[in-house]
């Protein structure tokens, strides 16, 4: 062997190793909500339940609607709005300077909702077809998106909620409505009936953070949300 190759060998065998790296640090896990089964969606052909007369003192819609402080101009999403039982409350208090967007998933449940919007003789009052993954909402427009006993039936809230955002102004506020799922004295299925930690849980994945809660209504819970603001 040269003296080189020797030289060579020696210097090899010898060369430090490199400082070993630190770790790197392994990233927190995402929160995830448990894993819920969303409802179907109720059907046109029980509508006439959305107007049941018990629903005035079961849901009290206009106590539950004061407490959102609803204004003249608001433009004001009613989501999986069936026949219009809310969307014909809130048309007088946005007034003529707002607009009520009164979505849903299915045809029919629209063609009942106009029924009841041209008997009214209202015109702030739009019909939207929503889909499961899409709002049907214009961009940046919704100053409140109201949600009743609506959001545990999106099959995928997900795409739903994304959208949504996408349709949100600035400072919107998004309203959930919800029958109590820690409360068994509420007459309704499980499966449409959701907890505060349900809500909370998905809402924060989909990127809103709960600003308020109000527990007057007899079963339901009214919360409200805000897009979540980065630190
Ligand atoms: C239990 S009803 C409530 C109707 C109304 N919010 C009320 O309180 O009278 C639920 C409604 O949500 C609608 N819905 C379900 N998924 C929807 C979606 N992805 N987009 C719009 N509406 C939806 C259903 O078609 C149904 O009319």
């Amino acid at each position: 062997m040269s003296r080189l190759a020797v030289f060579l060998l020696l210097f090899a065998c010898t060369r430090p190793e490199p400082a070993a790296e630190a770790p790197a640090p392994t990233p927190a896990p995402p929160i995830l909500a448990p894993a819920r089964t969303p409802a179907p969606a109720m059907s046109y052909l029980g509508a006439d339940w959305l107007t049941r007369p018990e629903r005035l003192v079961e849901e009290q819609p206009d106590a539950m609607l004061d407490a959102l402080r609803i204004t003249s101009g608001m433009r004001v999403a009613d989501i999986g709005a069936g026949v219009g039982y809310h969307a014909l409350r809130i048309a007088p208090r946005v007034g003529s300077a707002g607009r009520v967007y009164a979505t849903d998933l299915q045809p029919e449940m629209l063609e009942l909702l106009r029924a009841r919007v041209d008997a009214a003789g209202l015109t702030n009052v739009e019909a939207v077809r929503s889909s499961d993954s899409s709002t049907g909402l214009p961009d940046a427009t919704i100053d409140l998106a109201l949600f009743v006993d609506v959001y545990h039936e999106l099959a995928d809230p997900a795409a739903f909620m994304r959208d949504l955002r996408r349709a949100l102004a600035p400072r919107a506020r998004v309203v959930l409505v919800e029958f109590r799922g820690e409360d068994p004295e509420v007459p309704i299925k499980e499966e449409h009936k959701m907890t505060v930690d349900q809500v909370d849980a998905e809402l924060g994945t989909h990127g809103f953070e709960r600003s308020e809660r109000h527990d007057f209504l007899p079963w339901q819970h009214l919360l409200v949300y805000r897009v979540r603001q980065p630190n």
